[in-house]
């Protein structure tokens, strides 16, 4: 059965190693610039890359799986964990040589340790375990959300702080707040059900499109203007207290919709549009409401957007002032992984 890679649906592995169990030399062995490698396997990509000082990508390779798992209209963690398994060394390999560097360059490795898929996640602990212990290398695990929230100091680096992050990806919607780069970040609020891509993956199969379903209804949304298609397919507006946001009352609300119509209407290619636009337009309103509270009640610096979801051309559209890194550093990638390392 597909799952999604999502933190409703998945354990998560936590502290699967610790960033002083390895350390048999200096993290600054090779001067005043710490050369990280980054290892990320959480979920649908195995990518590696070679960073430097949290911030300069000397290379960031990402080998993507949605050919793996199109056909079954999501991800299926066993084909994960073992396209993993045998890509994961090729994408390292890859990575060192198209950054120019060897392993004995590295002074640090960073990897994911959640959350994610289990058996996606173990393979890359246990590949960066490996080489830590080979190599004497220091080994931390990084928390993939912390990755997503530093791709905003690679693509900015001057970025000014205190920093509001509105994460949105096919496992997460949070908005977090970093006052400081040595702090933990503060979460001002999440979902309480689906993530904002699960939620456009999940309304994409109601409509009979394509997986991965953002891409999909962000490319047909644009076929309809807002006004002709929320007279068209109506959606209620999403209500939600606070800072917290919910996704599931407006799937449920696309499928009772699509469900008082005739069946050839639900086949009917305008009808799909107005549907994927009217979605679209409801959740990128969700989405913009909460950010636009969380910066009148933290007054922030900086408002960076990243996660799969940041790719939307309807949400950098309604958020003009906001900053959203390039689409390799918003979609899964290792260099996040060793920025946050
Ligand atoms: O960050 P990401 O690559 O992986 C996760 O950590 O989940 O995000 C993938 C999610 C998928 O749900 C995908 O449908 C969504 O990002 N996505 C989009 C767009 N491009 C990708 N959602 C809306 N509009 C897009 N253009
Ligand atoms: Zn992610």
């Amino acid at each position: 059965m597909p799952w999604s890679c999502g933190q409703t649906h998945c354990a998560h592995l936590h502290s699967a190693t610790t960033s002083d169990s390895y350390a048999k030399r200096s993290p600054t062995q090779s001067g005043c610039l710490l050369l990280v490698l980054g290892i990320e396997t959480s979920c649908d990509e195995t990518a590696a890359a070679l960073v430097v000082d949290g911030r300069r990508i000397l290379s960031n390779i990402v080998s993507s799986q949605v050919e793996l798992h199109r056909d079954h209209g999501g991800v299926v963690p066993e084909l994960a964990a073992r396209a993993h398994l045998e890509r994961l060394p090729m994408v390292v390999d890859v990575a060192l040589r198209g950054a120019g560097r060897g392993i004995e360059d590295v002074d640090l490795l960073a990897v994911t340790r959640g959350p994610g898929l289990v058996g996606a996640l173990l393979v890359g602990v246990a590949f960066a375990r490996g080489l830590a212990l080979e190599r004497g290398l220091p080994l931390v695990g990084v928390s993939h959300l912390d990755g997503h929230v530093h791709s905003a100091f690679l693509e900015f680096p001057d970025v000014a702080l205190p920093l509001l992050v509105l994460l949105v990806s096919g496992g997460h919607t949070e908005l977090v707040l970093l006052e400081a780069e040595d702090k933990p970040y503060r979460v001002l609020g999440r979902t309480l059900d689906d993530a904002a891509g699960e939620a456009f993956d999940k309304v994409a199969r109601l409509l009979g499109l394509g997986y991965p379903g953002g891409p999909e209804i962000d490319r047909l949304a644009e076929t309809v203007p807002v006004k002709a298609a929320l007279e068209h397919f109506p959606l209620p507006d999403v209500r939600v207290d606070g800072l917290d946001f919910s996704f599931s009352g407006i799937k449920t609300a696309v499928r009772y919709a699509l469900g008082k119509l005739p069946a050839d209407a639900r086949q009917d290619p305008e009808v799909i549009a107005s549907a994927a636009a009217s979605f679209q337009h409801r959740v990128v309103r969700h989405l913009t409401g909460k950010l636009e509270l969380a910066r009148l009640e933290t007054n922030p610096a900086a408002i960076a957007v990243t996660g799969g979801v940041a790719l939307n051309r309807a949400l950098r559209e309604a958020l003009p002032r906001a900053t959203f890194p390039s689409a390799e550093l918003c979609t899964d990638n290792a260099a996040m992984i060793a920025a946050a390392g």
